[in-house]
This record gives C-alpha cells, sequence and structure tokens, in this order.
C-alpha cells in the first residue's frame, strides 16, 4: 500500500479501490504540538477500536462518518476524504486551553455548548481562527461554517449521551471535518480520549489523553477502563 500521509499518531495509506483509504493508529503519543513525545506500545490499537467502536455508534444515531470498517489490530478502512485544514472544538464544560486564553474558570458548565475553530497548521501553533479567517484562508463559505458548526453540535449531543451512560462528562472534544468525492462534508480522523476530554461524574477522574499531558496516571490503563466502560452500555 502507498504511504499518502504520516501525521503524528496515524499513517494514511492508498488501498486499491482509489475511494478508500487504510488508516494505521500509531504507537506513538504527543503534546502540547510535539514538546512531549513517546511510544506507548498498544495504544494505536486502543486507539483504533474506541475509535471504530465510536464511529459505529455515532453511524446508530444517524451521524454519518468516514468510517468504513475495522481491518486489523491497528488498522481500519475509511472512506476517502479531503480534510478541511480546521480542527473544530466544541466545549461543555471550561477545561484546557479555554481557562488559560478567556481566564473562565476550570469546571464551569458552559449554559450552551461552545464551538471553536482552529487552523490546522503546526508551524502556526494551530491559531484559533473566526468564520471570517476561514473564508479569508478559502476553507469555506458561511453556509460551510454553519454546517460544520451543527454538525459538530449534533455530534456533541449523541456523544454527551453515550458518555452520559458511562458515568462520563463529556467536556470537550475535538473533531475534524473532511469533503467527499461529491463534495458532502463528512465527520473524518478519529474520535477517542486522545480528541476528548472525559471526567469521572463521581470522582472527577480523568478518562482521556490529560493523564498523559499532566503525567497523572497510565495513558494504556485509563485507555482500557475506558474500553470496557463503552462496551459495557
Ligand atoms: O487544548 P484544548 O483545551 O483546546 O483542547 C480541547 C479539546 O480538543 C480537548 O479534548 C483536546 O483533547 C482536543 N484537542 C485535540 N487535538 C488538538 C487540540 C485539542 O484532540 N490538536
Amino acid at each position: 500500500m502507498t504511504l499518502l500521509y504520516e501525521g503524528k499518531a496515524k499513517s494514511v495509506y492508498e488501498t486499491d479501490d482509489k475511494n478508500v483509504l487504510s488508516i494505521e493508529y500509531k504507537d506513538e503519543v504527543t503534546a502540547g504540538n510535539g514538546e512531549k513525545h513517546d511510544f506507548i506500545p498498544g495504544k494505536g490499537h486502543l486507539n483504533n477500536i474506541i475509535s471504530a467502536a465510536l464511529f459505529e455508534r455515532l453511524h446508530a444515531f444517524g451521524i454519518p462518518s468516514h468510517f468504513i470498517a475495522k481491518t486489523g489490530e491497528a488498522s481500519q478502512l475509511v472512506k476517502r476524504v479531503d480534510i478541511i485544514p480546521l480542527e473544530v472544538v466544541v466545549r461543555n464544560t471550561a477545561a484546557g486551553n479555554i481557562v488559560k486564553r478567556l481566564g473562565v474558570t476550570e469546571g464551569e458548565v458552559f449554559e450552551t455548548p461552545l464551538v471553536e475553530f482552529y487552523l490546522k497548521e503546526d508551524s502556526l501553533n494551530d491559531p484559533i481562527v473566526t468564520e471570517d479567517h476561514i473564508k479569508l484562508l478559502g476553507h469555506g463559505t458561511d453556509s460551510n461554517v454553519a454546517e460544520l458548526k451543527e454538525k459538530a453540535l449534533a455530534v456533541n449531543e449523541v456523544l454527551t449521551g453515550i458518555m452520559n451512560k458511562m458515568n462520563l462528562t463529556l467536556v470537550d472534544f475535538k473533531i475534524e471535518f473532511g469533503r467527499d468525492v461529491e463534495g458532502n462534508i463528512l465527520l473524518a480522523d478519529e474520535i477517542s480520549p486522545d480528541t476528548c476530554r472525559l471526567w469521572d461524574k463521581d470522582t472527577n477522574e480523568n478518562f482521556d489523553k490529560d493523564v498523559y499531558r499532566n503525567d497523572t496516571g497510565s495513558l494504556i490503563d485509563t485507555y482500557n477502563k475506558f474500553y470496557n466502560k463503552l462496551e459495557g452500555i
């Protein structure tokens, strides 16, 4: 298979079908735009099975994505899309970047979810962008941005419901979208504890990558516990 793209956490390969790609989840983990970097055996497998399970559940709730099928320990087939170079972040509760940026109190629950856009550009440190910036850079029209927002909020509703059943608060998450061959905007990339903040409703324990970012626990144990909870509901 021809390697099409290699990112920090995944490699993307072409397949015999020009409309289908194979994603290989890597055992690498980074934080702070690559400042912290480690190799954790088993991580790729966990991200693959968790992301597949979450995409399947989203499908069941009427939210389509690029996901087609899991094909191996750390690989899955996906529909080929052109990734829109924006990270779409939805926040239900204040944590992370927004606490540092706006001085809101960590743990503050927002009356309505916030949707933010960040430009996917490592060399610029993924800056936050406005809708006008998105248009200026040619990454979408007003109606595209409205569609991204609407889709992100729909994902939020379904994911919040899933996490509630697992006794977890969906604090925030990041998703990405791509355009398929027909130009439809489709949910893409991955959804996993790498891309979400999840707090245990009783103990506030983190079920996400913050255990790695903040050195507060074992990433593998945390992701395993998350997967078992997900399979248990
Ligand atoms: O760092 P920040 O508070 O902006 O992160 C918000 C959410 O987006 C978190 O759940 C984090 O895991 C996710 N995120 C991500 N990839 C990034 C930036 C943030 O998955 N590059």
